[in-house]
């Protein structure tokens, strides 16, 4: 059993002016406190020119913009916040943060900020004493391919220990993320089944039906694999493929997750198909001739005692029909002894936009024949009032110091192994129009047995836009 951790006792967020703080962690700043769980300074560091003033008016916007406000806890937020501006680069505006930060002596550096300045932020840090019994969270993406990975590790590594360092993939602070964990390992009855003796296919699509909305020149140094696949639907592949860890303390949750990516081969080129909807190019901050893929659809295998033989895929896309991510687990088809090519049975885990677990079965239909016809058993959570959000959820816990939800070292490392070898221009890249599910040759590509299962929504969720 490990020993709880301290709690951290002041909060401070780099790139407090910037598009994540307005539209993330503002609203999980307020949500900490509804909940009790924020009471310490909370620290906003920009070069902006801005004032406190200033930093308190955008905060208050946010909010109303994203959750709505509530007075009682605002006005607590704002006795906690603090401001400082400076520059990243100027070891003064590191001068003025420690001074800030007071007799606080375990505080936690959330960096929200492009990831060029993750290194010379984290060794200011260093330099000034901030670093000391500090925690720090880093937003993804964690370098682009293994080489830069391991690179940023080091200067992580040469500041702060491994255990105080924070990974954050927000898709592990999402509610049917931490379904989906809770879901396998709470219940006895998918455990039998829950192998290569029962399960066929597992397929993890993430669509959007949007585009890069105003991000061209930050999608144009990511695209599909490295934005989301390599990142959030790993997660979710190792979430449904782990052991039962061996614990819930975040390093034996941590190394079954790391297990399931050992396990994977690189990809090679025939297991990947990209595309990339037309019109991306018109996008502010793309090359008139980019190649950059806006979907992806890649194949992997496990090789593992579980898993052997079962193939799993994974496609993202933006600009596809509906907006909505989730899983399909599909089962060994039954012996034809009623119908002949009856459908196999399914899992569906909804990952967004709402949380739904279905089963799909097969039930006879009322009359005189043995012949049947497939229905979903299923569970949705809509609006929950007490969900949380999946900000609030990580920096709770790095409050906390628990890093249960964090990536760890190894396991950004080992996900980047699987995707290297395909990543950039390794293979071609396919136009589709938008509101399609991708490009042609996704159908030609690795694809499951009988097909991808296109989400479908009940209600509109909107076009490309
Ligand atoms: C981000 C990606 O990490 O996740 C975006 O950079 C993507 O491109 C987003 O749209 C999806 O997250 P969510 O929570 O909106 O499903």
């Amino acid at each position: 059993m490990t020993q709880p951790e301290p709690q951290s006792d002041a909060l401070v967020f780099f790139g407090a002016t910037g598009d994540l703080a307005y539209k993330k962690i503002f609203p999980a700043l307020q949500g900490m406190i509804r909940r009790g769980h924020l009471n310490v300074p909370v620290i906003g560091v920009a070069k902006a020119g801005w004032n406190l003033h200033q930093m308190k008016a955008r905060a208050r916007d946010s909010i109303e913009k994203h959750g709505g406000l509530n007075p009682a806890a605002f006005a607590k937020l704002s006795t906690l916040l603090r401001y400082v501006d400076g520059d990243y680069q100027d070891p003064a505006t590191f001068a003025a943060l420690r001074k800030e930060l007071g007799s606080a002596d375990r505080p936690l550096h959330y960096l929200a900020i492009p990831p060029a300045l993750f290194g010379v932020v984290v060794e200011r840090l260093g330099k000034s004493g901030c670093a000391l019994g500090a925690r720090v969270i880093i937003e993804k993406p964690f370098g682009r391919d293994l080489a830069s990975a391991q690179a940023l590790n080091r200067i992580l590594l040469s500041n702060f220990d491994e255990r105080s360092i924070y990974r954050i993939d927000h898709y592990l602070g999402k509610e049917p993320v931490q379904n989906l964990h809770y879901f396998r390992f709470a219940n006895s009855l998918l455990e039998p089944l829950w192998n290569r003796r029962y399960i066929e296919s597992v397929q993890v699509t993430m669509a959007e039906a949007f585009g890069v909305q105003g991000r061209g020149a930050f999608y144009e140094n990511a695209g599909a694999i490295r934005d989301v696949i390599q990142n959030h639907l790993f997660q979710v592949l190792a979430n449904l493929a782990m052991e039962p860890p061996a614990g819930t303390d975040s390093d034996s949750v941590r190394d079954e997750k790391v297990k399931v990516l050992k396990a994977i081969m690189p990809l090679d080129a025939h297991k990947v198909v990209r595309g990339q909807f037309r019109g991306y190019r018109d996008e502010k901050g793309v090359s008139p001739g980019s190649s950059v893929e806006t979907y992806a659809a890649v194949q992997l295998e496990i090789h593992s005692w579980r898993w052997e033989g079962v193939p799993f895929y994974i496609r993202a896309g933006k600009c596809l029909p509906v907006t909505c991510s989730e899983v399909i687990v599909r089962f060994r088809r039954p012996p034809p002894i009623f119908e002949a090519l009856a459908p196999s049975n399914y899992m569906r885990f909804r990952i967004s936009p709402d949380f739904c677990i279905g089963l799909g079965v097969r039930i006879k239909s009322p009359g005189e024949l043995m012949e049947g016809s497939p229905v979903e058993l299923r569970v949705c959570h809509h609006d929950e009032p007490n969900a949380m959000g999946a900000y609030e959820r990580l920096l709770t816990e790095a409050m906390k110091g628990d890093a249960t939800d964090f990536a760890r070292e190894d396991y950004v490392e080992a996900a980047w192994r699987i995707v290297d070898p395909v990543l950039g221009d390794a293979t071609p890249v396919h136009d589709y129009d938008p509101g399609t599910w991708g490009p042609r040759e996704a159908g030609q590509g690795p694809a499951p047995p009988g097909g991808w299962q296109d989400p479908v929504l009940d209600a509109g969720s909107g076009s490309c836009a």
